[in-house]
């Protein structure tokens, strides 16, 4: 009998929402519920190893802040540095669950598991998904071959890699996919079909952030047809150190934009072009005036940017934009 533990540290969302109604999946509150409640939910499963749980947050991911993402990682690490802890579960809410695992794929290091998971549908809802979600995921990080891979998620089933997943639907019960790559293994099964690309995992590690670290402030501009350009001017204004710009199509600049962006980057705004595409990766053709994000998206690119900015790891935001760590 294994005597080691998998570490449950929750934060909130719809996984741990309560609503007033079991037959309404939207009417209800985020983060309502304790890490006691969600085990019980559960029952008694001899299947899964002892469970230590620490309640990070009880909010709605909305508003998770990149201050959270740091407290999140800090205490994934504390966790693992533990010789009997054999991997960590994080439930979080959908919202910007994506957001969050990319942070964490980018600063924990590799080796013990790290598993997020989340629900579509309130802990008191009729059919509620966090149940099987936390169950699966729980059984994932205690998975040797789970473990080196980067971070991972855990829902509907599925094993995705932190690095390739995105929310793609504001309500069915699938909404964390990777739509470019799919799934790595069957959370069911507990069985992996594709080793995910790990090569960004860890590739900042959390030591290189001070304990008192906060990151820069990095803005998103979703520019669409007629976007006024003088938005670049205004977050130079408030102080980003660094803008993405989710263009059209394959991050083409409007010509409007152009005297802006280079008027930005003159003033020492890194500005970055991204694509507000769902799919596909970012033009390199016109990355020598402004450098392209590549295969990463908008919120990826954000992230990306803010540690490089934060731990002056020259390069890191190149490196990551080409697909590796
Ligand atoms: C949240 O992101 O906290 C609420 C929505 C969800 O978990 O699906």
């Amino acid at each position: 009998m294994s005597t080691g533990h998998i570490t449950l540290l929750t934060t909130g969302g719809t996984i741990a929402g309560r609503g007033a109604h079991a037959g309404n999946a939207s009417d209800y509150v985020a983060g309502s519920m304790s890490a006691t409640d969600l085990l019980t939910a559960l029952g008694h499963p001899d299947d899964l190893p002892r469970i230590e749980t620490q309640e990070l947050l009880s909010i709605d991911s909305k508003d998770m802040t990149p201050e959270h993402w740091l407290m999140i990682a800090r205490a994934v690490e504390a966790a693992r540095a533990s010789a009997s802890c054999q991997g960590v579960v994080i439930t979080h809410g959908t919202d910007t669950l994506e957001e969050t695992a990319w942070f964490l794929h980018l600063v924990c290091s590799p080796g013990k598991p790290v598993v997020l998971t989340a629900a579509m549908r309130p802990a008191t809802a009729l059919s509620a998904d966090g149940p099987m979600n936390l169950y699966q995921a729980l059984c994932v990080a205690a998975l040797p071959e789970a473990r080196n891979h980067g971070v991972l998620v855990v829902m509907n089933d599925q094993i995705l890699a932190a690095s390739e997943i995105a929310k793609t639907h504001t309500h069915a019960l699938d909404a964390i996919a990777a739509p470019r790559t799919g799934t790595v293994g069957n959370a069911s099964e507990r069985t992996f079909c594709r080793p995910p690309a790990p090569g960004s995992a860890g590739c900042v590690p959390l030591a290189t952030l001070q304990d008192d670290a906060t990151l820069p402030e990095v803005d998103i501009l979703h520019v669409a047809a007629g976007s006024r350009p003088a938005l670049l001017a205004e977050a130079h204004e408030r102080g980003c150190a660094g803008v993405v710009l989710a263009l059209p199509g394959n991050g083409s600049l409007p010509d409007t934009w152009r005297d802006a962006a280079l008027g930005a980057v003159d003033n020492g705004v890194r500005v970055i072009r991204s694509s507000r595409v769902a799919n596909g990766s970012v033009s390199t053709r016109t990355a020598a005036i402004l450098p392209g994000s590549g295969v990463l998206n908008p919120l990826q690119a954000r992230i990306a940017l803010m540690l490089e900015l934060a731990t002056g790891t020259s390069g890191l935001f190149a490196r990551l934009a080409a697909g590796h760590g």
